[in-house]
Parts: C-alpha cells; sequence; structure tokens
C-alpha cells in the first residue's frame, strides 16, 4: 500500500507541476481584431410569442435567449462581412425617411459571429469590446443576454468568460442593433461601424482604461504623474502582486519607473496609486508632438501576469478669462472646427487611414482645434490626434446625470483622460434648459463626476443662449461655450470678466462645392460666403467677431466637412450639408481659402474664385474674388493688369472681371515684393479621365483605405472645373472600393455602385485592401468620350493585425434535455410529459450519465431542436458524439435507428428532409453494473462532414 501512495504524491506533484508550467506559459495580454467574420441581417427578427408553461419557464433561463438571439438560431443566408459597417449607407434614399438623418432609413439589424476558444485558454479573462454600435445594442453570449447600450457613440466592455464553451463547441456572439433610437439630429449611420475586439489576458489583470496617466506641471521643470491603476481579480485565487509602471521617452528610453505592490481578492478590484517625477520631459506642442509611453506590468513572481501600454504628452492648457487660451504658456487662437463623423461613400464607417486622411486635410487647412461634435469619436481618431498635433474638445452626447447616461459620461473621460490633445470637456450642445436653475443643477452634477476623473482640464457646455440669466448652466462650468450669439459676446464679457469664455461653434454658412451662383430652385448656394443661416454668420463675419476679442479663446466652425443630413436651409432632393469647409470628400469649397490665409502666417498663400470657365458670359462682368494673406494683390487677366488693392484679411478682396477667356492670374505682395502668385484658366473640353490617388501605397492589411480624385482633364492636361461625365470603376487585384461621392448634396447615386457622375469637375472613390492583399490595387475608370484612367496602386504585404478567426459551418447543438426517471422497464419513448410539469423529469445537458449505482436500467432523454436550413433538406444527420449503453433515438414519435452495443460509441442517424422543430426522444439501456446515458455533445452535422 504505501509505495502505491507515494506513487499517488509523485503523480498529483506532476501534474501539479505541470499545471504551474502552463500558468507560466499562458502568453499574457492579447488584443485580438474581431471585426472579420459577421453575419448581418436587415431587420428585426421577432419570434412568435411564447404561450406554453414550459415554453414560458425555459425562456426565463439563464442561456436561453430564443430567436436570432440564441444558440441555435438558423443564420445559413445571412450575409457575410467585415466591420466596421454601416448598413444605413448602403440603402436607398427615401423622401418619406428623416431629413435630419439624410432621407437614409435605418431601421434595425441582426450580427451573429461564432468563434471558438482554446481549451488552453481556460482560466483566462474574456472581454469582448465594441468601440460603438449605432444606436441601441442589447448583445447576447450564448444565448445569455450580457450588455445593453443605449448610446451609438460610446463602447462597450463585456466580460464573457462565464459563458464561454471551450473545445470543439461554439459560442454564439448575436447583437441587435436599433437604429430606430436616434441621438442627433443629423446623419447617424447604423450598426457595427467602429472596431470590435476580443481581449484575453489573465484573471489578475488591469481592466479596460485602468491607466490614468494625466501629467502634472510643478515648478522648474519638474512634473508628476500620479498614476493610478486599476486591477480586477476574475481567478479563483487572491493574488499578491506588484504594479510596475515604466516611462518611455520619445526616442524609448527609460526615465521613470517604480513599484508597488498590491494585494487582491478573489473577485475584486482595487486602485494602486503609482506616483512618478519626470524632470524636464519633452514637451508636446502641435509642432512637435512628444509622446511618451506608459507600460504597466503586473507581476507575480517576478513574472508579468499582464501588461498594458499607452502613450501621454506633457504639456500645460490655460484658459485666461481676459486673453484666451494658452498651450505650454504660448498663446494660441483657437482655430477651430465641429465635424460629425461620416465620410462620402463609407457612412460612418470611417477606415482609420480615412481619419487620417480627413485630418490631413484640416492640418492643410490651418485648423488647430477640433469639436468632434457632438459625441466622442472612435480611440483611433485620438491616437490620430495626439501624433498630428490638434486640441480638442472631447464632447458627452447625452445630457442627463442619471446613473445610465454619467456612466457614458465618465467612459468618455476614463478612456481620452491620457491624450495630450484634449483641452476641454464638454457635458452638452445647445440644451433648452441651459438658462435655468435646472440646467445648472444638471451641470454641477456631471461637471463634479468630470471632475473626480480627471481634474486637470476645464469643463465646458455648449450654450445657444442662456448664459446672461442669474443662474444657469454657465456658473457650473470652467469655459462658458457659446454656439453662435455673436451680438452677446461683449455682453456677457462684461458682466463677467472673470470667466473665461470660448466660441464652442460658430458660422453656419451655406456653399455648394464649385457653384458661383445661388440656384434657389435646385438647392445651390454660391460659394462667394454670403449666404449663413439665420442664427449663424457668413466665415468670414465669425472670424472677425472671434480675432477681433482677445477674451474670445477661439472658434469652431460649423463645419470642417459635409456631413449627410441637415440639409438646412434646403430639403428633399438635398441630402447632405452645405456647412462644410469641405465637402463630404474633404474637396475645398471656397471657404476653404477664406480659412486657409486668416489661419495660416508662416507662409505666403494666395487663392482666386471663381474657376474661369464661362463661356457664354463673354464681356459681362464676373465676380471675383482673391484671398491672400499678404499685404497687397494684384490681378491681371491675360497678362493685363486689373488694378492692385490693399489685402482686407477678415472681408477679402472682390474685383469685377468683364469675361474673356484666357488666364486670369493674382500676385501677392510683401513690402513691394512678389511672395505668391497664383492663376485659373479658362479650360478646354475634358478629353480624358484621371486618377489621383491620396499616398503611394496601401498596406495590405484588410483595413488600410485611400480615397482617389477622379477628375477629368483637357487636352493640355488642365482640370476641367466644370466635367460631369459619369464615371464607372473597375477594381481589381489585392483590394476592392468601398464606396465613392461627389460631393454634391442633392445627389441620390449608389455610393457603393460601381458608378458615380463628377460634380463641379471631381468624385472620389474610395479602395481598401484586402486583407493579406499583396501586389497591387488596380483601378480603371471609363466614361463615355473620354480617354479612361488607369492607376496601379502597390500594395505592400504586412504583418497580419492578430484577430480571432470566425468558426466555420457552425452546428447546431442539441443542448437542453430533460430527463424522465429512471427505471427497469423500458420505457415509452412517447408518453406524455405536461407542457406546466418542470420537476418530475430532470433538466441537463451532455455528458448526463447515470451511475452504476443507479437503480434503473433505462434512461429516456427528450429533447427538441431545429436543424439549420442547409442541413434540412436531407444532406444532414443527427451527431450523438458519445453513446454508453445501448440506445434507441426516436425523431417525431417514429424510430429513426439503434445502437445495439453497450460500449462507448458515437452514433450517426440521417436526418429526413423536413422544416422546422423537431422532437427527439433517446432511451438509453445500462449494461446491467454499469454506467450509462449521452456522454458526448450531440449536433446535427453534415453528412459528410461526420467522422
Ligand atoms: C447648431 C447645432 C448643430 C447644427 C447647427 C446647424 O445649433 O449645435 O448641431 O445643428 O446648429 O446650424
Amino acid at each position: 500500500m504505501k509505495p502505491l501512495m507515494l506513487n499517488w504524491r509523485r503523480l498529483c506533484a506532476a501534474v501539479l507541476l505541470l499545471a504551474c508550467a502552463c500558468a507560466q506559459a499562458a502568453p499574457g495580454r492579447e488584443r485580438l481584431s474581431l471585426d472579420r467574420g459577421w453575419l448581418f441581417h436587415l431587420g428585426d427578427i421577432v419570434e412568435p410569442p411564447i404561450k406554453g408553461h414550459g415554453e414560458s419557464y425555459g425562456n426565463a433561463k439563464a442561456g436561453n435567449a430564443g430567436g436570432a438571439a440564441g444558440n441555435e438560431f438558423d443564420d445559413s443566408d445571412w450575409r457575410h462581412l467585415d466591420l466596421p459597417h454601416d448598413w444605413a449607407v448602403e440603402g436607398p434614399f427615401d423622401p418619406n425617411a428623416n431629413v435630419s438623418q439624410g432621407y437614409r432609413p435605418r431601421g434595425i439589424g441582426w450580427y451573429r459571429r461564432y468563434l471558438q476558444v482554446d481549451p488552453k485558454d481556460r482560466g483566462r479573462h474574456f472581454e469582448l469590446q465594441f468601440d460603438a454600435i449605432a444606436t441601441h445594442a442589447t448583445v447576447w453570449v450564448n444565448g445569455n443576454v450580457v450588455n445593453r447600450n443605449w448610446s451609438g457613440y460610446n463602447a462597450s466592455y463585456i466580460d464573457i468568460t462565464p459563458y464561454l464553451r471551450y473545445g470543439g463547441e461554439t459560442n454564439t456572439i448575436a447583437i441587435r442593433a436599433d437604429a430606430e433610437a436616434m441621438e442627433g439630429w443629423w446623419y447617424e449611420g447604423a450598426g457595427m461601424y467602429r472596431h470590435a475586439w476580443l481581449v484575453k489576458r489573465n484573471p489578475v489583470h488591469v481592466v479596460t482604461d485602468g491607466v490614468h496617466a494625466t501629467p502634472r506641471a510643478g515648478k522648474n521643470g519638474q512634473w508628476t504623474i500620479p498614476v493610478e491603476v486599476t486591477l480586477d481579480n476574475s481567478g479563483k485565487q487572491a493574488a499578491a502582486v506588484t504594479v510596475e509602471v515604466t516611462v518611455f521617452d520619445p526616442a524609448g528610453k527609460q526615465v521613470a519607473r517604480r513599484s508597488v505592490a498590491a494585494r487582491l481578492g478573489v473577485l475584486a478590484s482595487s486602485t494602486v496609486q503609482v506616483p512618478l517625477s519626470i524632470a524636464n520631459p519633452a514637451l508636446w506642442s502641435l509642432e512637435k508632438t512628444n509622446l511618451y509611453r506608459i507600460a504597466t506590468r503586473v507581476l507575480q513572481d517576478g513574472e508579468a501576469l499582464d501588461e498594458v501600454s499607452l502613450h501621454t504628452g506633457f504639456r500645460t492648457i490655460r484658459f485666461d478669462a481676459a486673453q484666451g487660451f494658452f498651450l505650454n504658456g504660448v498663446h494660441m487662437k483657437l482655430q477651430g472646427v465641429c465635424i460629425h463623423q461620416d465620410h462620402a461613400g463609407v457612412g460612418v464607417a470611417v477606415p482609420d487611414s480615412v481619419w487620417e486622411y480627413r485630418l490631413r486635410r484640416l492640418k492643410e487647412l490651418g485648423v488647430n482645434a477640433i469639436r468632434f461634435s457632438h459625441n466622442a469619436p472612435a480611440p483611433e481618431v485620438l491616437d490620430l490626434i495626439d501624433r498630428m498635433g490638434f486640441l480638442v474638445m472631447d464632447e458627452n452626447r447625452n445630457f442627463n446625470p442619471s446613473p445610465d447616461y454619467m456612466k457614458q459620461l465618465e467612459w468618455m473621460v476614463k478612456r481620452d483622460r491620457h491624450h495630450p490633445g484634449v483641452i476641454l470637456w464638454s457635458v452638452f450642445n445647445e440644451e433648452p434648459v441651459q438658462a435655468t436653475e435646472v440646467g445648472y443643477e444638471m451641470v454641477r452634477r456631471m461637471s463634479a463626476a468630470v471632475k473626480a476623473l480627471d481634474d486637470t482640464r476645464p469643463v465646458t457646455a455648449a450654450m445657444n443662449g442662456g448664459f446672461l440669466t442669474e443662474l444657469n448652466v454657465s456658473h457650473a462650468v470652467d469655459v462658458v461655450g457659446a454656439n453662435y450669439q455673436v451680438p452677446d459676446y461683449d455682453r456677457y464679457h462684461k458682466a463677467h470678466p472673470d470667466k473665461p469664455f470660448t466660441s464652442s461653434e460658430d458660422t453656419s454658412a451655406f456653399m455648394t462645392r464649385g457653384e458661383f451662383k445661388t440656384v434657389r430652385e435646385k438647392n445651390l448656394i454660391a460659394s462667394y460666403d454670403d449666404d449663413a443661416a439665420e442664427w449663424g454668420n457668413t466665415h468670414r463675419d465669425a472670424w472677425e467677431a472671434i480675432a477681433t476679442r482677445p477674451y474670445v479663446a477661439g472658434g469652431f466652425v460649423w463645419t470642417g466637412f459635409d456631413y449627410r443630413g441637415e440639409p438646412t436651409p434646403n430639403e428633399w432632393p438635398s441630402v447632405s450639408s452645405v456647412f462644410g469647409i469641405m465637402d463630404l470628400n474633404g474637396f475645398p469649397k471656397n471657404a476653404y481659402y477664406i480659412h486657409q490665409v486668416q489661419w495660416i502666417k508662416d507662409r505666403p498663400l494666395i487663392h482666386i474664385a471663381p474657376h474661369w470657365n464661362w463661356s457664354g458670359s463673354e464681356g459681362k462682368d464676373i465676380r471675383v474674388m482673391v484671398m491672400a494673406n499678404v499685404e497687397r494683390v494684384e490681378l491681371l487677366l491675360n497678362g493685363r493688369s486689373l488694378g492692385e488693392q490693399k489685402v482686407d484679411p477678415y472681408r477679402m478682396n472682390f474685383f469685377n472681371v468683364a469675361y474673356a477667356p484666357g488666364k486670369l492670374e493674382a500676385i501677392g505682395y510683401r513690402g513691394g515684393k512678389e511672395v505668391a502668385r497664383t492663376s485659373v484658366e479658362t479650360t478646354g473640353a475634358a478629353v480624358a479621365l484621371e486618377l489621383v490617388p491620396d499616398r503611394a501605397q496601401l498596406a495590405g492589411d484588410g483595413r488600410d483605405a485611400m480615397p482617389i480624385t477622379v477628375r477629368a482633364l483637357d487636352a493640355q492636361g488642365r482640370a476641367v472645373p466644370l466635367a460631369d461625365a459619369q464615371v464607372t470603376f473597375a477594381v481589381k487585384g489585392g483590394g476592392r472600393s468601398i464606396g465613392h461621392g461627389n460631393g454634391d448634396p442633392n445627389s441620390h447615386e449608389d455610393e457603393k455602385g460601381a458608378t458615380r457622375r463628377l460634380f463641379n469637375g471631381l468624385a472620389q472613390l474610395i479602395v481598401q485592401t484586402d486583407y493579406a492583399g499583396k501586389d497591387a490595387i488596380d483601378v480603371v475608370a471609363t466614361a463615355p468620350g473620354l480617354a479612361p484612367a488607369h492607376i496601379s496602386i502597390p500594395v505592400k504585404a504586412v504583418p497580419e493585425q492578430p484577430y480571432v478567426a470566425a468558426a466555420e459551418a457552425p452546428l447546431t447543438f442539441v443542448r437542453s434535455w430533460r430527463i424522465a426517471p429512471d427505471g427497469d422497464q423500458r420505457p415509452d419513448p412517447n408518453q406524455q410529459l405536461a407542457g406546466f410539469d418542470m420537476n418530475t423529469w430532470g433538466w441537463g445537458s451532455p455528458p448526463m450519465i447515470a451511475g452504476a449505482e443507479k437503480p434503473g436500467r433505462y434512461h429516456l432523454y427528450r429533447a427538441s431542436f431545429t436543424a439549420r436550413k442547409n442541413l434540412a433538406d436531407g444532406s444532414g444527420q443527427i451527431h450523438f458524439a458519445g453513446i454508453r449503453g445501448k440506445a434507441e433515438v426516436w425523431l417525431n414519435g417514429k424510430l429513426l435507428g439503434q445502437k445495439d452495443s453497450y460500449a462507448l460509441a458515437a452514433l450517426d442517424l440521417p436526418l429526413p428532409a423536413g422544416p422546422g422543430k423537431r422532437d427527439i426522444n433517446v432511451i438509453v439501456e445500462a449494461e446491467p453494473g454499469q454506467a450509462s446515458g449521452i456522454e458526448g455533445a450531440v449536433s446535427i452535422t453534415p453528412r459528410l462532414l461526420a467522422k
């Protein structure tokens, strides 16, 4: 006996060692893309009402969600797609749909995704992350509702560890996205339009957004980062760990490190303080975006259990009531724009690289500040902001201090507080209660919630009035934000000279790109900056009001880009706005040049409007606008001087020119010397198409996307400003078209189709690489009567972003069984069980084994299932992975097949063709004195696949 016991001990020790080795070898944190492999159904899926008692009972149980939310729903005919996805932009326009949403029906959609989890990962913590879903989203995992998120602009982080199945069994994620719900009065898109992730990590880990690292300036170049790290332990043992935070400078050199011990209870979380000091860091500014990396590790016995990195920057900000805004002590006027989040061709499902393009266009325009109106942007956008150098007003969507909504505000602050680019938290935009005590009390609470998470930035609210009443929202914020209200700027400042003040929104002027005549009946608005909304101002008036008042910190033009919806002052057939400085593609309107010469000071700039193609208007006066940031401008037509003017930096310069075809040229002078020159020329008719890619190459990662400018050239190779050719695209090779646009607010063309008309000479095609894309993307553009254009954009093979493969060919598992009491007599397989009887028969799912000690030899198991359509046509089979004992299988009251041996074995029985739900009864007969039952999983599989 003794030696045997010893052996057992040894064996146990060896097993334990093995377990430890496994635990140590387990990888740390993995953040895997979950963008690929979704199934999509447009429209709601409503299940028939539940009426029976048994069904009601079952429906109320964990894991039993029915219909498309459940595990076994037949989605075999759903569409396959990858994220990001906006279904609203795919649909046609409808004059009866909501004007604010751009006449785009939105509706309800369902997504499903399958995944398999390696048994080696058992014990790790699994979190699903959805960066945003429009608009109300409910998420189920394996039939359990795991999250409800009622904002289309914030992320959900969902711990799915408890519900997971490991090994061959498939896990089901189901999402119902209700985009009937609206949170805005602009185009909001529909569906899973941002990224999705699966994060696997140690049960002892840093929670998502759990590192608070916001630098603070001290004296004499001494800075501190009072780092706080929030940890969580979902494991089965308490943990004693060390939290180590290391700071790396922009060159990757370590500049600070500190470790702090922490103890974590089981299923408990804890926040650890790790204060750090850094002397003379390289400051972050708009020109030098020095970013420091903060690496946080959780260590146990020297092994890293978890590791997470984020970046931050060292900079000071200050809003002064008299002088406006200072960055690192240097005064800076906020030259800002408000932007929504949709782009031509893709709706709100904007690839990260198209965001880079959009921000690059804003940089070229001279923008230094962005208000993401009226919601927090995608996280990748804020990373770009920090890298490219912009200041951001980060805005909360829903104004409501009740607990559910306060969580949305807190999420934004927690996620974004490490970004040096963020300089203001905005709690709302234009709320009717803003002038009242109610508004004040609501903001007071929301502002306090923000301060509790980050007291390094001021809180603002974008008020369109109401700031002059006795008690209002302005009393509860640090910086007063005024939307429009120019006539009240001075009045407010006089009454409150100690309160910092900025325009939070201004302008709202109208312009259709490339149009220089207003034609009301065609919803076209000229680009001379004459027209603005009643509550707004022209671009020039708005900026003059801001620029000439030192106490106004700056402005945020409504808007940087056109967006779908809100086609003010028009309605149908206009489907997108005309407020933008640029159109929906990022093509400049005339407002672009007005602002560029006002905002860019470090180099001479000069522009002329309009184009010079006015055939039929020979001899008639054309109004010419010259925009320049120099001292004087001279205009010449075909080499003949039309006179000089002193530059008016706010109003711009105007000339009336009798039209003659040829070359209209403007020269800019400083100190009497020519410093800038530009011209517009009368072109000939279009003869050829041209494709101009935005960048020289693409990364073959399935995400990289690039806008290509499409235009028409005359025989001399000059772009024809009024060309309106109908262009057809063919895209081949390592990528595909993901949409196109032309900036025409009245266009109803399909944004995903093969053709697009040029609007005032331009269109944009967006191509994206395939996953593992390589070689090149070839684009051919053709149009009747024009020479075609062809470009080949090289695609560089790059390592794949780690991702979760979609589980293939999901099977129907028969999981929920009733088990009749055991007996010594063979039971009637079709015996009745009353619908209200929840208890005489037991409940189970495989493995369902009755031990040898059980008296009865016969066991009856009952379940029902619906086979997926592709297997209900006679090509499927019922696959029992293992039955111990002899068995009879009855389907819908008829004997389907038998197992004649007692030994544990698989059993496959052909599934007769037929639709709908089927009832299955299995009698298992035990070998005398032996255990018996349905031991392995029961599934409906294709016949050929079954082993
Ligand atoms: C503002 C509002 C914006 C937009 C704009 C149009 O009042 O904040 O979202 O609607 O008007 O002028």
